[in-house]
């Protein structure tokens, strides 16, 4: 492991990020963006489809990161305090330790975001906005416990909005301080790394299963969309 920005020539590219993460990511960033203007704007048909897609897309992750390749598997990022702490302090001591996937830190902040984005939008099946509209799940929640629902979907929503915050200026900051750019890889699925970082080899999913999944997780939340 050495403090290594991928730009000499012994470089090799590593497809560190599958093509259905890369989608998963950007297509997520264009929901939360959807939700938040529509949810502002008062348009709640829109708000609703943006907010069930930033849901069906959530859920496709969580399997993906089950059945998904090599680096978008939990199993290959989320590590334990220990693992966290060592990182933490080998990056604090200027030795940078450089990963094909998430590191340990940034293991925690998809976690969290993904939980964050989980809640809000489950928040919203029960909310209503007390003029035209409620979510699909209104009925089963009444009118006391939706007020309450709405209220944590407005609260947890600005939770959400920080963790939001934190994550792109961390993203930023690994480019600018420590000179790893970590967006051209969730752009383009490679990044380059030096040969001896490079994993031997690289589990690999097809497609067309991230597909399934994903027709599958669109399809149960716009069967929960019907409900309404
Ligand atoms: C609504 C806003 C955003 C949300 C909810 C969000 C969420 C996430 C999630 C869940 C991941 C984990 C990816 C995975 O393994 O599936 C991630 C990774 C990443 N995101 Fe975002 N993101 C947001 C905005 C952005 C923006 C604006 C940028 C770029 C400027 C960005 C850059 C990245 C990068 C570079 C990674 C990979 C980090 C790494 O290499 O460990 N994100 N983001
Ligand atoms: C992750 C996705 C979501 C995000 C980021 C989000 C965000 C927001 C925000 C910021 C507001 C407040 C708008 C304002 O008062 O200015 C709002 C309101 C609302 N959202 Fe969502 N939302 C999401 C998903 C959903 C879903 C899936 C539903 C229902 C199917 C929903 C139903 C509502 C309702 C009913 C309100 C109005 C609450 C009120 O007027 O007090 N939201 N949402």
């Amino acid at each position: 492991m050495g403090e290594y920005d991928g730009k000499s020539a012994d470089a090799v590219p590593v497809r560190v990020w599958d093509r259905p993460t890369r989608l998963f990511h950007w297509a997520l960033v264009a929901c939360l963006a959807g939700s938040w203007i529509t949810g502002d704007q008062g348009m709640m048909d829109w708000h609703e489809r943006f907010g069930l897609t930033a849901l069906a897309l959530v859920v496709f992750r969580l399997v993906w990161g089950v059945v998904g390749g090599e680096f978008a598997r939990f199993s290959s990022f989320v590590r334990g305090p220990a693992a966290v702490l060592r990182y933490i302090r080998e990056t604090a001591s200027g030795r940078h330790p450089e990963h094909a996937g998430h590191n340990p830190l940034g293991a925690l902040s998809v976690l969290a975001l993904l939980l964050l984005v989980a809640t809000q939008a489950t928040l919203g099946l029960f909310a209503s906005d007390d003029i035209l509209y409620e979510g699909p799940l209104y009925h089963l929640a009444g009118y006391d416990l939706s007020s309450t629902l709405t209220g944590w979907h407005h609260q947890v929503f600005d939770i959400l909005l920080i963790v939001v915050i934190v994550h792109v200026v961390a993203v930023f900051a690994y480019m600018i301080f420590l000179r790893d750019d970590l967006i051209l890889p969730m752009v383009t699925g490679v990044k380059r790394m030096a040969r001896e970082d490079a994993p031997a080899r690289i589990r690999r999913t097809p497609c067309w299963v991230a597909a399934i999944v994903f027709v599958l997780t669109a399809a149960a939340a716009y069967a929960i969309s019907l409900l309404g």
